[in-house]
């Protein structure tokens, strides 16, 4: 594995050939604590209710005090445990302390949890950031989860999720990049760096996870865990391609995926996890289930009971059974009988036991006092970036009549449930963040607003108070509706069949509209949402999703100009939830949809989407001129001129995309290629350039053979993937 010494590859071999077999499937077990007592639910469904909201945090906190838990401190001891998801520094100590001291071989747990969008600072929710297009930023936030953790004895992140998501039902569309798969492999690479890359100081890196491997994104109509079919030219060119440029950067482990690709699920997959994994792109650490994702394939009616679910996921690859003890329980049995050969029990002990080596766990399985009280209270730095990254993942939709930015002296009537949340702040599966941490809206605006009046008045949830809307009388100059969606209603298993703003906050709207005054709505969502109402009757829109600790303070940053709004959408919104999924970079037909009947269209929808991929407006605007494209012997050399035209400096993302207008499989209407975020002052003009090297050109077809075809192309640059200058040029590779 690369990355580890000689020496280290050397202590491995010699762990391995003292190990008994026992020993080596214990290698391949993890656990979590389990409940002891009179409760109905396992502990992981616990954490589960309370990440998606069905318990509150308070409520699992009472529960937890109350509990008497099982950390299988014997199994550990025995050496059937590799690796346990655990929060807590001192009882992760005490653990690893059992691993390393009493068991037979001292081989350190690998310690694991769901740090998706930070640790202690928790920043915007995937969609969100990814929406900032500032890899050097997706870098920075990684690398300070990382270190959060490890100080907490977590030394290894599920995370990055990178799943292409292009259907909006689907609730976890909020862990990942969007729908763009170069979006997507450059937020992959960047977490990757961040997550592993400072190898300063073992407190200083985690082990990431890519998951979910592989297709999870488009579960059939957006329902979680549904089924995945999809050509293979699909699987190659879009799904696979964020996976692959993360073991290109060097990921150290993999998660599967839960539902099944074209009949097999990921789980037992040999395709996807010996094949393609690891023997075409190389990948070099160990692949985890989903949880409970092996006991699930009997369910899936592709393994007869455990034993057989345990075999073939064994034989297809997995390395490490989350949640089930499967392996644990029938692996041995299984070799025995000469079903499974031990070679595969070696191979996925060796992966694990190399990550670990990585890790610098057997030289420093501990947390220190020291690093334990680190982040007691959140160090500026901390909270300076958490802020940033909010700051530039808002995206201004809408600003019919230059609204805003809003005078500091504005009379402002705050309107909302959701503006004095500091739970809602946060965004689906954060799990370590502190209350006292997190700047709900209504307090950053009420630091930046004097002249503030709050009407909670409903939220995406219950009644809301139209007697407080009427009896209000005085709203001043503007209102400020923060409306949206719970934290629950995004993240795993909750997708949704509609996805229009939940609840009766359209009423709500509609109400305050009415009053006369400019309204401006500020959505905090973790999905695209279909607008098409408030597209047609709201003068003002910011989508400011989930942002974290520090959203009150963006929100305000940006409502009053502070900040000039840089975010672009990482997913196209639709205008109704019936068009999804919608994506800007879909194939063509022969067809395509038009004002003619018979064209790829519904009768009752607007054609394609409402905002697309990569819009988003600022306080300043810019224009596009001189696309140049030049061919070189091994490349296309792309620059586009941009000014900002506007009255204010700005960052302007310039996107430049590619269409392959004739090849022998149906290509995207365009793809994008590459993005530069590009800083202009106030009349200022600049060149963007980028270099596209003529073997980036190509595609995979329906066999995973890469293909560059000969022929025309266009090539674009603008603003959003709606909004470009095109020029064509034709290509003989
Ligand atoms: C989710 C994963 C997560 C795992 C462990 C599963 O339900 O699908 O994304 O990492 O639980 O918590």
């Amino acid at each position: 594995m690369k990355g580890l010494t000689e020496k280290q590859i050397q202590k491995v071999e010699e762990l391995l050939s003292r190990m008994t077999l026992e020993e080596k499937i214990g290698q391949m077990n993890q656990a979590a604590t389990s409940l002891v007592g009179g409760f109905d639910v396992p502990f992981e469904e616990l954490i589960e209710m309370m990440t998606d909201g069905r318990i509150s945090k308070e409520e699992f906190e009472k529960i937890m005090s109350t509990a008497e838990q099982d950390f299988h401190e014997d199994e550990i001891r025995s050496g059937m445990i590799g690796s346990f998801m655990v929060q807590d520094p001192v009882k992760a100590n005490e653990l690893q302390k059992i691993a390393v001291e009493e068991s037979r071989m001292g081989i350190p747990l690998i310690i694991g949890l769901d740090v998706i969008h930070g640790f202690r600072s928790v920043y915007p929710i995937a969609i969100a950031e990814a929406g900032s297009f500032d890899t050097d930023l997706f870098e920075r936030t990684a690398s300070m989860a990382a270190k959060e953790s490890r100080a907490a004895g977590v030394a290894w992140h599920f995370a990055p999720m990178v799943d292409v998501a292009r259907d909006a039902r689907w609730g976890r569309v909020s862990e990942g990049p969007g729908e763009d798969p170069y979006l997507g492999s450059e937020f992959a690479r960047a977490k990757i760096r961040g997550l592993q890359g400072d190898r300063s100081s073992t407190e200083n890196y985690v082990a990431a996870c890519l998951k979910h491997y592989v297709g999870y994104g488009a579960a059939e109509s957006g329902r979680d865990y549904n089924t995945v079919s999809m050509a293979m030219h699909q699987f190659y060119n879009n799904y696979l391609k964020p996976f692959a440029a993360a073991v290109d950067e060097g990921a150290m482990t993999v998660m599967a995926a839960f539902n099944d690709l074209n009949g097999v699920p990921c789980t037992v997959n040999e395709f996807l996890l010996r094949k393609t994994l690891k023997e075409s792109l190389g990948f070099p650490g160990f692949v985890v289930s989903d949880a409970n994702a092996i006991r699930e394939c009997v369910v899936h009616g592709i393994a007869e009971d455990e034993m057989d679910a345990g075999i073939q996921a064994a034989l297809a690859g997995m390395d490490m059974d989350m949640g089930t003890s499967i392996y644990v329980k029938n692996l041995k049995a299984a070799v025995e009988a000469g079903k499974v050969p031990v070679a595969v029990i070696d191979e996925a002990a060796r992966r694990i036991l190399s990550v670990k080596m990585w890790l610098g766990l057997f030289d420093n399985p501990y947390v220190s006092e020291e690093a334990m009280k680190r982040y007691e209270t959140l160090p500026d730095s901390h909270r300076a970036l958490a802020l940033e990254a909010a700051e530039k993942s808002v995206v201004l939709l809408k600003n019919e009549g230059s609204v805003l930015p809003l005078k500091k002296e504005a009379r402002i009537s705050l309107v909302g449930n959701l503006a004095q949340s500091r739970e809602e702040i946060i965004g689906a599966w954060a799990m370590s963040w502190q209350e006292k941490d997190c700047v709900p809206i209504l307090q950053g605006m009420e630091e930046t607003f004097p002249n503030l009046k709050y009407f909670p008045c409903g939220g995406p949830e219950g009644d809301i108070s139209m007697n407080e809307v009427i009896a209000a009388g005085d709203w001043g100059d503007v209102i400020v509706a923060v409306l949206g969606e719970l934290v629950s209603m995004s993240g795993e298993a909750s997708s949704k069949a509609d996805i229009t703003i939940p609840g009766r906050q359209r009423e709500l709207l509609e109400m305050l509209m009415h009053t006369g005054k400019p309204v401006v709505l500020v959505l905090m969502n973790g999905r695209p949402l279909a607008l098409e109402w408030e597209y047609n009757y709201v003068p003002v829109i910011v989508e400011a999703w989930h942002l974290g600790i520090e959203m009150g303070h963006a929100v305000a940053r940006v409502l009053s100009g502070e900040k000039n709004p840089e975010g672009r959408l990482s997913s196209s919104f639709p205008a109704l939830t019936g068009q999804c999924p919608v994506y800007y970079n879909h194939m063509n037909t022969g067809r395509p949809g038009s004002k003619s009947k018979f064209t790829s269209r519904y009768l009752d929808a607007p054609l394609g989407s409402l905002y697309p991929f990569g819009y988003g407006l600022s306080y300043t605007t810019y224009e596009y001129s001189d696309l140049k494209v030049a061919e070189t012997e091994d490349s296309l050399e792309v620059s586009v001129k941009v000014s900002n035209t506007g009255e204010r400096g700005g960052r302007e993302t310039v996107q430049f995309y590619m269409q392959d207008v004739t090849a022998t499989l149906v290509r995207p209407v365009k793809e994008l290629k590459a993005f530069r975020k590009v800083e202009l002052e106030a009349g200022e003009t600049k060149t963007a350039a980028f270099t596209l090297p003529k073997k980036e050109m190509g595609f995979y077809d329906n066999d995973g053979v890469y293909r560059l075809e000969d022929g025309l192309f266009r090539i674009y640059a603008g603003g959003s993937s709606k909004d470009c200058l095109m020029e064509e040029v034709r290509i003989k590779f």
